[in-house]
């Protein structure tokens, strides 16, 4: 079936089965890979986006439930002149990524939380990532990393 996706900004006519998940559209069809595919169930929250403006799982939720909703993904946080976000400029400071697979997740997560939330305490942040999962174990410098990034944005 066709439906339309607007994502970062750019509307997109898709002709996909009609329970493709977002996360195969992005990646497959549209060359977004900062989206990652992790568990493919929810669990783990690598393929983590932004649904107007609030964190899902890319990896079960139909593309086509996302019609008249406008997808942020991983690369759609940059600016138009192409500078990074403060969260990815943070993130980069802090060497918040080892192996860096949950990292686009752990970004567009503390995205959804610094739009709702601009200066979140460290239970905050610890609470909002509770879910995406780093089995590098690199917790502490990812909140310090988004700390550093609610800072600079606040300033
Ligand atoms: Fe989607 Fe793990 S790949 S939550």
């Amino acid at each position: 079936m066709a439906f339309t996706l607007n994502v970062n900004g750019a509307s997109h006519v898709i002709n996909e089965e009609e329970d493709i998940p977002l996360l195969y559209v992005l990646r497959d069809t549209l060359r977004l890979n900062g989206a990652k595919y992790g568990c493919g169930v929810g669990q783990c929250g690598a393929c983590t986006v932004l649904r107007d403006g609030s964190p899902v799982r890319s990896c079960v939720v139909p593309a086509v439930s996302l019609q008249g909703r406008e997808v942020t993904t991983l690369e759609g946080l940059r600016a138009p002149d192409g500078a990074l976000h403060a969260l990815q400029r943070a993130f980069l400071a802090e060497q918040a990524g080892q192996c860096a697979y949950c990292i686009p997740g752990m970004i567009l997560s503390a995205a959804g939380l610094l739009r709702r939330k601009p200066s979140p305490t460290e239970a905050d942040i610890r609470t909002a990532l509770d879910a995406n999962l780093c089995r590098c174990g690199s917790h502490n410098r990812i909140v310090r990393a988004v700390q550093r990034a609610a800072a600079e944005l606040a300033e």
